[in-house]
């Protein structure tokens, strides 16, 4: 079946079963792949990508959803000012280890910057809690949150 769906800007038509997963469409079919598999089941966030701005995990998001949405991935977040702060304390602070989760870890960072632009503790908490880093890097995550936050506001 053939769908046309808006990703980083830009229309893509695609044919691929309606039940398929966003996060293969993106990696398989539009050779995304800075969006990673981790779990398959909405229970580690790597798959993390942005719907009309709205962090979804991918894996278990059925391409027939996501109809005319604006589906944003790794690739595009840093032409956003957000996502170029989040991005840049992301090197200053050296925040990945493997590197496998952080895709995700970033993705759900600049939507949560965007929706409060200077959040505490349990706003980070409850922001990123579904974002899995095997590597336990989360003291950095949450310092290069508050880093990014700190640059948005200069
Ligand atoms: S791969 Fe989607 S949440 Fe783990
Ligand atoms: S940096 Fe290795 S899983 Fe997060």
């Amino acid at each position: 079946m053939q769908f046309t769906i808006q990703v980083n800007g830009a229309p893509h038509r695609v044919d691929v079963d309606g039940e398929t997963p966003l996060l293969w469409v993106l990696r398989d079919t539009l050779d995304l792949k800075g969006t990673k598999f981790g779990c398959g089941a909405a229970q580690c966030g790597a798959c993390t990508v942005h719907m009309d701005g709205h962090p979804i995990r991918s894996c278990q998001t059925p391409i027939a959803a996501v109809g005319n949405a604006a589906i944003t991935t790794i690739e595009a977040i840093g032409e956003t000012k957000v996502g170029r702060n989040v991005q840049a304390a992301w090197i200053d602070l050296d925040v990945p280890q493997c590197g496998y989760c952080q895709a995700g870890q970033i993705m759900s960072a600049a939507a949560l910057l965007v929706r409060v632009p200077a959040p505490t503790d349990q706003d980070i908490n409850a922001a990123m809690s579904g974002n899995v880093c095997r590597c336990a890097t989360y003291t950095r995550i949450r310092a290069a949150i508050k880093q990014a936050a700190a640059a948005g506001s200069a």
